[in-house]
Order: structure tokens, then C-alpha cells, then sequence
């Protein structure tokens, strides 16, 4: 609609005269708002961005190959994709502490980020000034106030604040003013697929904090397979009522990793494997949440298939726990 063709055109405007002929750098993660925000700065800038997609081995099945796809494929934007999964897993190797595993993942990814930024601004011809950021307006508010004045940290949120000094950039937020909604309407406008502009939220720490304990490859990988399953039947099944997918109907679902095995059988032989839990749930701002009333069929079906499909998982739970007093991820 022209009142969003507008919005862009002034935004790719402020952008052009912010930035000038310098160069910028932005973090992809492959969530709504980096993406939205690479999306409009390369819709500005074009090559004058280039974006450093930092895959820590601890992403959702073909995620990092879907960001590649869309950003250096379709968009034909500069992509640099580090391959760092070795690093984090080593670093996170014996460590099961959930506070603990969130502190190396952060400290981890700043370090990659800008060891990547570091060679970036050598080899550049032009003067790389800038860091892109995708803060909108209620990252804005939650750092400035509410968040700060709670009493106790529940969980660390990964913090990149004091990044751009770091790097000796300024930073360039163009969505600082935009709440959730208009991001996303701003991300269908610029081209951005309705189905990765509409995605569930997904922690920094991703599978890290999804697996429970210590992290392991073994147990990465069987994640994101049991994960992939339960997305998939999500996004396949519709509520006759609304007519919408139970993934819409959902605000956030996904399968959480637990490292004890129990006892099962297949065909003639015992097993004696993993088990993993499908956790998904219904809430308006993500302080409170009640589990959410799936249909027994859909439940089935997903048990049935990873049970069947992935070889190393023998059995399946539903968390129905609301928050509080349990919270959403398992840690
Ligand atoms: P909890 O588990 O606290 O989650 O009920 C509330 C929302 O926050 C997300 N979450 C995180 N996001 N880094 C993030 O970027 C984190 O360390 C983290 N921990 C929880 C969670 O996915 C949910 O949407």
C-alpha cells in the first residue's frame, strides 16, 4: 500500500544521507528484525552493506543455508557466512550451567563478530563507519527502563550493547521507532517472504538453551531433526475453527533436548535412547504463557514421525506447563 511505499522511500532517503558513501556492517541472525533491517539498508545502500552471518552450530535444521539463500541468492546482497560451530562447541564442551553456557555463546559471538568485522575493514577500499543493528522500538523502552529495575535477572539475554565502540563504528538503527507488527509489515513490503517475516521468535542462545546440560553435536543434530518434524506438522495442520495453521495459532513452539535415554522397543530389539519434549505456547507479551491445547491428532502424528524418523529419540513428551511458574525455554 502507498502509505508503506512512502514509509520506505523516506527511510531509504534518511538512510542515503546518514550513511553517505561510507560503508556499513550489520549482523545477520536470520530473526525478523536483522533480517528486515538488512533488507532496507541494502534496499538504500546496496553493496555499500555488507552483512556477517555468524553460525554458531547451534541453529535449526538448513537455517543458515535459508539465510544465505534469501540475502546473498534473492536479494543479491554481500553475505560473509563464518562457519564457527567448532569454536562454540568447543568453548561450551563440560560447561551445563544455563547461565554459564548463555555467558560463552555471548562472548563467543561478539568475538567472532568482530574478528570478522576486523577483516572487513582492512580489506575495504572505502571507510567502513557503520554498524546496522536491528533494534526496534521495544528493545528501545526495554533497555532504557523496565528491564533494569527488576530486582533479579531470571535469564541473561545475550547483550551486544558496547559493540559499536568496540569496533570504533557509530551505529545505524533505521527501526528504532517500529513496533513488532510494523516491522513485519515493512519486511512484506520490501520482499521478504510472509513465511520468514512471520516466524516465531528464536532465542540468541538458539538450541544452546534447548538442550539441556552440557551441548554436544550428537545431541544438536538430533534436535534439529525432532525440531524440524514438529515445525513442519505445525505449519501443515489447520484449525477448521479458524481456518489458520496451528503454527499461527501458536506464538512460540519448538522441541527441547533432554540427555537421559530410556527404554523403548522397535521391531524385535529394545532400545534405549533419548527422549525429547514439544514444548509450544499461546501469550500476548512473553511474561506470562499457557501451554498450548494442540490437538491430540497433531501430537500423534509428530510423536509418530520423529519416533520413527529419527533415529536416537524412542520417546516423545508435551511440556504443559504455563508461565509462570514454569517459563518458556527449558532454560
Ligand atoms: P522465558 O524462557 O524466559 O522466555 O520464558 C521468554 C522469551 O525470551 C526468549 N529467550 C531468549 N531470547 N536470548 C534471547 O535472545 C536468551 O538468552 C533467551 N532466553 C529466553 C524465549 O525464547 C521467549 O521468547
Amino acid at each position: 500500500d502507498w502509505v508503506m511505499r512512502d514509509h520506505i522511500a523516506e527511510a531509504v532517503e534518511a538512510i542515503r544521507k546518514q550513511v553517505g558513501d561510507e560503508e556499513v556492517i550489520l549482523g545477520l541472525s536470520g530473526g525478523v528484525d536483522s533480517s528486515v533491517a538488512a533488507a532496507l539498508i541494502h534496499r538504500a545502500i546496496g553493496d555499500q552493506l555488507t552483512c556477517v552471518f555468524v553460525d554458531h552450530g547451534l541453529l535449526r535444521l538448513n537455517e543458515g543455508d535459508m539465510v544465505m539463500d534469501m540475502f546473498a541468492g534473492k536479494l543479491h546482497a554481500k553475505v560473509v557466512r563464518v562457519d564457527a560451530s567448532e569454536r562454540f562447541l568447543g568453548q561450551l564442551a563440560g560447561v551445563s550451567d544455563p547461565e554459564a553456557k548463555r555467558k560463552i555463546i555471548g562472548r563467543e559471538f561478539v568475538e567472532v563478530f568482530k574478528a570478522e568485522a576486523a577483516k572487513i575493514k582492512e580489506t575495504h577500499s572505502r571507510h567502513v563507519a557503520w554498524l546496522a543493528q536491528g533494534t526496534i522500538y521495544p528493545d528501545v523502552i526495554e533497555s532504557g527502563g523496565a528491564k533494569s529495575k527488576k530486582a533479579v535477572t531470571i535469564k541473561s539475554h545475550h547483550n551486544v550493547g558496547g559493540l559499536p565502540e568496540q569496533l570504533g563504528l557509530k551505529l545505524l538503527e533505521p527501526l528504532r521507532d517500529l513496533f513488532k507488527d510494523e516491522v513485519r509489515e515493512l519486511g512484506v513490503a520490501l520482499g521478504l517472504p510472509h513465511e520468514m517475516v512471520y516466524r516465531h521468535p528464536f532465542p540468541g542462545p538458539g538450541l544452546g538453551v534447548r538442550i539441556l546440560g552440557e551441548v554436544k553435536k550428537e545431541y544438536a543434530d538430533l534436535l534439529r531433526a525432532a525440531d524440524h518434524i514438529f515445525i513442519e506438522e505445525l505449519r501443515a495442520t489447520v484449525d477448521p475453527a479458524s481456518g489458520k495453521t496451528w503454527y499461527e495459532l501458536t506464538s512460540q513452539a519448538f522441541t527441547v533436548f533432554l540427555p537421559v535415554r530410556s527404554v523403548g522397543v522397535m521391531g524385535d530389539g529394545r532400545t534405549y535412547d533419548y527422549v525429547v519434549a514439544l514444548r509450544a505456547v499461546q501469550t500476548s507479551d512473553f511474561m506470562t504463557a499457557d501451554w498450548a491445547e494442540l490437538p491430540y491428532a497433531l501430537l500423534k502424528k509428530v510423536s509418530s514421525r520423529i519416533i520413527n524418523e529419527v533415529r536416537g529419540i524412542n520417546r516423545v513428551t508435551y511440556d504443559v506447563s504455563s508461565k509462570p511458574p514454569a517459563t518458556i525455554e527449558w532454560e
